[in-house]
């Protein structure tokens, strides 16, 4: 197990929580790991009571945003605790540094972190099924000036959130709005990265979605505006004639979902036909149409599976599967679900598990 230093908290705020109201990043618990960059390396690391930092004002990422993130999710097993797949995590950090010239941070030594980090705060884990300690990864740049460039020093802190399931509605079909006047991310843009800049361009379309009643926004690409890239926080996977279709990666304008991945590898477990392709709007609609397309849902940490029940685009809706939890989108989140619980067989070392 590793070592890192911890300095305890003395002023725990856990009686605090409300364990059946937890929301979704609202009560963060009593530590978080630290680790700082100078003089061209990462320092050792230490975990410590969580609480403010101090800030000046002429912080570079206050102004010039240079900051990326992970989220991913440890579980409360019968036995000790599953944190699911925390090297795909740790290596996408990884190239989202690449993209905004931070510094990599060794991604063995991130998982250990985690693994610290979370046997500490164990009590910390919810004991219900659907909620989990959501793990929050962040890396930000530390230097104090003024003028657009890379900044030199850096601190990567990891905070840890008990969380309920991430919609309100749970596993209820949601409506979904396609924004055909914002964009997202642009080719040879930010899309791929997990970067503060891409949820700030998501903010007053998704205000606006919210107040016409849907719950997220799918972006198209920004050029033609014809090409599905995802939605929200999630990647977006549509079932036609019983094939499991998303969009690929390519264009370089899409997060690469650790919950993508464990889809499209669970489809092929299951015999699945899988397309990763490029998908258009005009291809939904028709195939709605002409009665193929079963099923839609995002995949994503925060909510594993969200079935996607109407789509309106240009003020026309489709309703798919009649507002129903369709079955593939069930079984899908019933066999990650069960794996992340320790309840299935985890055929593809997905969990990185702790005994306690
Ligand atoms: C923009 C975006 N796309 C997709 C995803 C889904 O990724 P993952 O399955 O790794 O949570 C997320 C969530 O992290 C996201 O923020």
């Amino acid at each position: 197990m590793s070592n890192f230093p911890v300095t305890k908290n003395p002023n725990s705020r856990i009686s605090s929580v409300n364990w059946d109201k937890l929301g979704f990043g609202v009560y963060f618990s009593d530590h978080i790991f630290v680790s700082d960059y100078t003089n061209g390396a990462w320092d050792e690391g230490k975990i410590i009571p969580y609480g403010p930092m101090q800030l000046e004002p002429t912080n570079c990422t206050l102004h010039y945003g240079q900051t990326i993130f992970e989220g991913l999710k440890a579980f409360r097993t019968k036995d000790g605790i599953n944190i699911f797949r925390p090297y795909n995590n740790a290596r996408r950090l990884n190239k989202s540094a690449l993209r905004v010239c931070i510094p990599p941070y060794d991604d063995k030594k991130l998982v250990e972190a985690l693994k610290q980090l979370v046997a500490l705060e164990y009590d910390w884990i919810p004991k219900e099924r659907g909620q989990a300690l959501y793990l929050r990864p962040l890396v930000f740049g530390t230097s104090n000036f003024l003028g657009v460039h890379p900044s030199s020093d850096y601190r990567l802190i990891v905070i840890c959130s008990p969380v309920a399931s991430y919609y309100a509605e749970g596993l209820s079909p949601v409506k979904i709005l396609i924004s055909s006047r914002y964009a997202r991310a642009v080719r040879g843009g930010l899309g791929t990265a997990k970067t503060a800049a891409n949820y700030a361009a998501s903010l007053l379309a998704a205000q606006e979605a919210k107040e016409l009643g849907f719950s997220q926004v799918l972006w198209l690409d920004a050029v033609s505006r014809r090409f599905i890239d995802e939605v929200g926080a999630m990647n977006i996977m549509f079932v036609i004639d019983d094939t499991l279709i998303t969009p690929s990666l390519s264009e370089g304008t899409i997060l690469e979902g650790v919950t993508r991945d464990a889809v499209l590898t669970l489809a092929r477990d299951f015999g699945m036909k899988i397309e990763e392709r490029p998908v258009t709007v005009e291809e939904i609609f028709d195939t709605h149409k002409s009665g193929k397309l079963q099923e839609i849902f995002g995949t994503g940490t925060a909510a594993v599976i969200s079935p996607v029940g109407l789509l309106s685009y240009n003020n026309e809706k489709i309703v798919i599967n009649d507002m129903k939890i369709g079955p593939f989108a069930q079984k899908f989140y019933d066999t990650i679900t069960g794996i992340q619980y320790g309840e299935l067989e985890d055929k593809h070392n997905w969990n990185v598990s702790i005994k306690m």
